[in-house]
């Protein structure tokens, strides 16, 4: 049938109005139904994509067919003008890694309800200009990190009632993510594990359109924490599909719970405002985390002091609409307002900042002391083990015990090169070269790591390791320690 078929499409029939139907044309085959730049192939048992489609294809309807493989050679020439493709409801299982490559102006792309089972390398990489992507009720399981590389316009990415099991971090991170995403649906799918901190530290206006709801979640308090403070913040996500986040209780039964009552099985605590901690003398930023993007803001000072441009006030609204406060004064404590306003939403958020009487370098120095001592320490007990205790551990440095700065640094250096007892009077002398006899290269980078960008991805690491909220204290201004925390309603 198909090879004598030939699907000519409306090109020869443009010109051949049927009277009393509005312009619109059937062709003589009875494939295509052609509205001006509209061409629609729905429901016409096709097992291939018509050939010789006109060149001012706009919309593309080839949805409820039998088209079980979308090759590269589905179209042999450009089609400049096509901005939408739907394809739902084919039994779609193959698409070509070049199935794009002559359709590159495409905004909207419909592949849902099909068998696809994975999503290969780069494989919408030619679509940069797509801005929304249907990929909802399929078989979905392997979601290569690199599939969705090249859709720097994409705005919306429907996942939902796949196999996914693995989170797509790549989709949401600051760097990888489309830079316009503002709806990803993860829902009904086999997720297990969510990357909570990473989650909490996303803007307010992507976590609004971050849904995750009736996956296989394994109950616990961060995940309880979490959604009750999506909850708070009234983002979408969380509110309009709260009855729908269940999770799994660890254990024989593998009881399903709602997420929203854990408290009641798991004694979770319910969650806690985080106050914004500052030094003196330092800069800080408050951000204005609102649940929309490109709202205009303003800012109330403690005691409902407005922040004006032109005035000498240390508080300024910066062009994103956080608000930098430099230097940090003891009397900057208090609660702050962000009023944002646009057209869809107004909303009001409260930040809560508590100013230390004291300069975050005091602070620096003695974590820093800190940390020394507890790889020195490490090193000696290394150390101990190798010369297999050929001389007696002296070693005094562990923290907590009390003793003054330089007791520390001595015992240090004593205990670092006890193997050799002479040493004791050389190491005080070698002191200001301690963090390098002590700290190896990883180490640190993990100290300075922050300074540059690429370092970032360790302390993540490390921060669920419950490590990285010292380091940023220790190696960076205090603007970007807090530049993560939530913000507070
Ligand atoms: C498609 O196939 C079904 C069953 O084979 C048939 O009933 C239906 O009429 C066909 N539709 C078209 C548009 O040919
Ligand atoms: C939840 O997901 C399962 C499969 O993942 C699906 O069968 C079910 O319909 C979904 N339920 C809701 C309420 O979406
Ligand atoms: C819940 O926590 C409270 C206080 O933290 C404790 O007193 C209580 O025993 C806990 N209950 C359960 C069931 O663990
Ligand atoms: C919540 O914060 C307040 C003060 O900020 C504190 O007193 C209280 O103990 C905290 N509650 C929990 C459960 O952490
Ligand atoms: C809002 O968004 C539009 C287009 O996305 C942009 O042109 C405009 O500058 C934005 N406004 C603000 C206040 O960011
Ligand atoms: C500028 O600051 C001084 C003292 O800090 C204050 O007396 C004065 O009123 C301020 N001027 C304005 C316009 O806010
Ligand atoms: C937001 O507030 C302003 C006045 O403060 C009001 O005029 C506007 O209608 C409000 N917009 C929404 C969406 O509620
Ligand atoms: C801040 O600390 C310094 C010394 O550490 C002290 O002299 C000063 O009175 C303190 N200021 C306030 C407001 O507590």
């Amino acid at each position: 049938m198909e090879l004598f078929i030939k699907w000519a499409v409306c090109t020869s029939l443009v010109l051949i109005p049927i009277p009393g139907t509005d312009g619109s044309i059937v062709n003589f085959h009875k494939t295509c139904i052609c509205a001006s730049n509209i061409v629609s192939c729905s429901k016409m048992n096709l097992t291939t994509v018509p050939s010789d489609l006109p060149k001012y294809t706009a919309v593309l309807d080839l949805s409820y067919n039998d088209i079980n493989r979308l090759r590269a050679e589905w179209t042999t020439y450009k089609l400049p003008k096509l901005h939408n493709l739907l394809l739902s409801h084919n039994g779609l299982h193959f698409i070509s890694t070049e199935a794009f490559v002559y359709v590159k102006d495409l905004r909207y792309l419909d592949l849902s309800s099909n068998n696809i089972r994975q999503l290969d390398e780069y494989i919408f990489e030619p679509l940069g200009d797509l801005e929304v992507l249907l990929l909802y009720n399929n078989h979905i399981s392997q979601i290569d990190r690199t599939a969705f590389t090249g859709l720097s316009k994409l705005q919306k990415l429907y996942l939902s009632q796949n196999q996914v099991s693995r989170f797509p971090l790549e989709l949401v991170k600051d760097k990888t993510r489309p830079e316009k995403l503002s709806l990803l649906d993860l829902s009904s799918n086999r997720i297990k594990v969510l990357p909570i901190q990473d989650l909490q530290d996303l803007p307010a206006w992507l976590r609004n359109g971050l849904y995750f709801h009736n996956n296989t979640l394994i109950c616990d308090c961060e995940l309880y924490s979490l959604m009750t403070y999506w909850y708070i913040r009234r983002l979408n996500s969380a509110v309009d599909f709260k009855d729908d986040y269940t999770c799994i209780l660890p254990g024989p039964d593998k009881k399903i719970l709602h997420v929203f009552e854990l408290n009641v099985h798991m004694n979770c605590s319910t969650y806690n405002e985080s106050v914004e901690e500052a030094f003196l003398e330092q800069s800080l930023v408050l951000k204005c985390d609102t649940r929309h993007r490109n709202m205009s803001k303003t800012w109330m000072l403690p005691g409902n002091v407005e922040v004006s441009p032109g005035s000498n006030q240390t508080a300024v609204v910066q062009p994103d609409g956080s608000l930098e406060i430099s230097p940090v004064k003891l009397e900057d404590s208090g609660q702050y307002t962000c009023f944002a306003v646009s057209k869809h939403l107004n909303e009001t958020l409260y930040v809560w900042v508590k100013v230390h009487n004291f300069t975050l370098n005091v602070n620096s120095e003695t974590l820093n002391t800190a940390y020394t001592t507890l790889v020195g320490c490490l090193a000696s007990v290394v150390l101990v083990l190798i010369y297999l205790y050929l001389t007696p551990c002296r070693c005094f440095c562990c923290p907590g015990q009390g003793k003054s700065k330089n007791q520390h640094e001595d015992s240090i250096h004593s205990s670092m090169l006890s193997a050799t007892p002479t040493h004791e009077d050389l190491a005080t002398k070698a002191e200001p070269n301690r963090h390098v006899a002590f700290i190896d290269p990883k180490d640190l980078q993990g100290q300075n790591g922050k300074v540059n960008r690429t370092g970032e991805e360790e302390l993540e690491d490390e921060a669920k390791h419950g490590k990285g909220k010292r380091k940023k204290s220790v190696s960076d201004s205090i603007s970007s320690v807090f530049s993560d925390t939530p913000i507070v309603v």
